[in-house]
């Protein structure tokens, strides 16, 4: 088990990294993750097995090589011309390294150029680091739902990007990948997959 509390830091740089699709045998080490990260509202290790059949779900691990370990994942589904994000968590020791943002940004990758025209999810609205990062991206928010997190009666934020293919919202994506790219020392094995 791992612990939420003050976990020693970790720091990697993406030579150290893989990015690849989700396994089964990945979702023992999810469900580290997840039940630190989410609490009582978190998915069970069967809505990851489902959703690794989903048709229009795209599910993402993120491994520290050396250890190896996973240390996040991110799903997503694409309808129509929307992706939606339905999950995104970094091991605790390793947050703050920019892999969250990594994982961002890999899901935006593999929707531009393609019939995906926005980016949308819901996030706790007291969930002030998570939604940083969406605002970093350009999401903005667009409504709320009521009530939406069941443990606690808790309301989601809705937030979605521009049009990801306009030439605005290239120019930023742009901008904020070679930033990654600098502070990451390039960009993990399996990037874009
Ligand atoms: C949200 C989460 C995925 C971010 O991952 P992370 O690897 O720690 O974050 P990053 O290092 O990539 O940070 C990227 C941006 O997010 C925001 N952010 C992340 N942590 C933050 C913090 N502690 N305080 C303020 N902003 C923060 C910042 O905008 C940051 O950009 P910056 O480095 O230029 O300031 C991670 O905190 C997590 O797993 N949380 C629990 C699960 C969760 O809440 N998931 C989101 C559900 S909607």
């Amino acid at each position: 088990m791992i612990s939420p509390s003050e976990p020693t830091q970790v720091n990697v740089q993406a030579s150290q990294l893989e990015l690849r699709r989700m396994r089964s045998q990945d979702v023992p080490e999810v469900m580290e993750i997840e039940s630190v990260s989410f609490g009582r509202h978190h998915w069970s290790d069967d809505s990851f097995y489902n959703e690794m059949n989903n048709q229009v779900g795209r599910y993402y691990a993120l491994i520290h090589q050396d250890v190896p370990k996973l240390v996040g994942y991110l799903g997503f589904w694409l309808i129509a011309d929307e992706s939606h994000i339905t999950t995104v968590a970094v091991r605790p020791e390793y947050r703050g390294n920019a892999l969250g943002e990594l994982m961002l940004v890999q899901s935006l990758e593999r929707c531009m150029g393609s019939s995906i025209h926005w980016v949308t999810l819901e996030v706790r609205v007291t969930n002030y680091n998570a939604q940083n990062l969406y605002y970093k991206y350009g999401f903005a928010s667009v409504g709320v739902r009521p009530k939406y997190y069941q443990d606690n009666q808790e309301d989601a934020l809705i937030m979605t990007t521009p049009d990801i293919n306009s030439a605005d919202y290239r120019k930023l994506y742009n901008k904020l990948k070679g930033e990654l790219e600098a502070r990451l020392g390039g960009l993990p094995r399996g990037f874009g997959m």
